[in-house]
C-alpha cells in the first residue's frame, strides 16, 4: 500500500520554486518515474491512455530538450525525449548531427529519453531561459519542443493554441510529480527561443521551442505568506440545511 501523501495533499501544496538552492539532487529513478508520467502512452487509444492524456484527444505534438544538472546516477549534460516513441528519428534528424543519443544506464525501455552531450549545462540552461538562475540551480530543466510546421499546416492556425494546452499539461503533471518527489518545479515562460533552436540544431521551422521548465530544491522565500486553499470561501459557499 502507498503510505505517501495523498493525491489531493500534492495538490493543495503545490507551490511553484522561487529560487532553487543548487545542491539538491534526484535519483535517477525518481527522474524516469517523473519523465514516464508524461509518457501519453500513443499505444493506447486516446481513452485507455494514462490520466491526463485521456483528455488531449490529438496525438503528441510536445518532446523535450533537457539540461541534466543533478540527477543521481547519469551524466550531466544535454539530453533528449520524445514522447511519442515513433517520433525519435524525425527528432534526430533535425537535430545536430554529432549528437550521441545514447540511452542512459538504468533507462527503462519504454521511456525514449537519450544523453546527446555529456557536460556541465547550468550556466548554458539559465542564459536560455532570459538568464533565470532556476533553470541551472535545479536538478533539471526542460525546453518543450513543439513539432510546429507540419502540425499547423495539417490542423489550421488554431492548432498553435493546442501546443500551449499539451505543454501546459505537462507542466501540471511536473508540477504535481516534482512536489511529490519533495523539491519543487516552475514553469518558465521567458526564454529566447533561437538560442534554444541553436543549441539542440533546429534549423528550420519543423520544431520551436514553446515553453520551459524546471525541477529542483526549493529554497522559500520568506516574504511570502501562503495560507490554506479554499478554506474560508469553501465555508461560505456551503449551503445551509433547511431542516
Ligand atoms: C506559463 C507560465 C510561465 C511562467 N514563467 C515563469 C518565468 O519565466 N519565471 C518564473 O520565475 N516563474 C514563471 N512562472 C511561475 C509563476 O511565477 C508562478 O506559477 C506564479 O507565481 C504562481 O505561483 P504558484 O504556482 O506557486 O501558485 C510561470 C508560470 C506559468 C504557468
Amino acid at each position: 500500500m502507498n503510505s505517501g501523501p495523498s493525491a489531493g495533499q500534492i495538490i493543495r501544496q503545490r507551490r511553484s520554486l522561487v529560487a532553487c538552492d543548487g545542491r539538491t539532487s534526484i535519483p535517477v529513478e525518481r527522474f524516469y518515474r517523473m519523465l514516464a508520467r508524461v509518457m501519453p502512452r500513443v499505444e493506447l487509444d486516446v481513452a485507455r491512455r494514462p490520466m491526463p492524456w485521456d483528455a488531449i484527444p490529438w496525438e503528441p505534438a510536445i518532446h523535450f530538450g533537457l539540461f541534466v544538472h543533478r540527477v543521481d546516477g547519469i551524466d550531466r549534460g544535454l539530453y533528449a525525449m520524445a514522447r511519442d516513441p515513433g517520433k525519435v528519428e524525425t527528432l534526430k534528424h533535425s537535430m545536430h548531427s554529432h549528437f550521441d543519443w545514447a540511452m542512459p544506464p538504468g533507462c527503462p525501455a519504454s521511456l525514449p529519453l537519450y544523453l546527446l552531450e555529456r557536460g556541465d549545462a547550468r550556466q548554458l540552461a539559465t542564459q536560455l531561459s532570459c538568464r533565470q538562475d532556476i533553470a541551472g540551480e535545479g536538478a533539471f530543466s526542460i525546453g518543450m519542443i513543439a513539432e510546429y510546421q507540419e502540425k499547423l499546416l495539417a490542423h489550421g492556425a488554431s492548432f498553435y493554441r493546442r501546443l500551449f494546452w499539451e505543454a501546459g499539461a505537462i507542466g501540471q503533471v511536473l508540477y504535481l510529480e516534482a512536489e511529490a518527489a519533495g523539491v519543487r518545479s516552475t514553469g518558465i515562460g521567458c526564454f529566447f527561443d533561437d538560442p534554444v533552436h541553436e543549441v539542440f540544431g533546429f534549423k528550420d521551422l519543423a520544431f520551436q521551442s514553446l515553453y520551459h521548465f524546471t525541477v529542483g530544491g526549493a529554497v522559500d522565500d520568506p516574504r511570502l505568506t501562503t495560507l490554506p486553499p479554499y478554506g474560508r470561501r469553501g465555508a461560505a459557499a456551503r449551503p445551509r440545511s433547511s431542516g
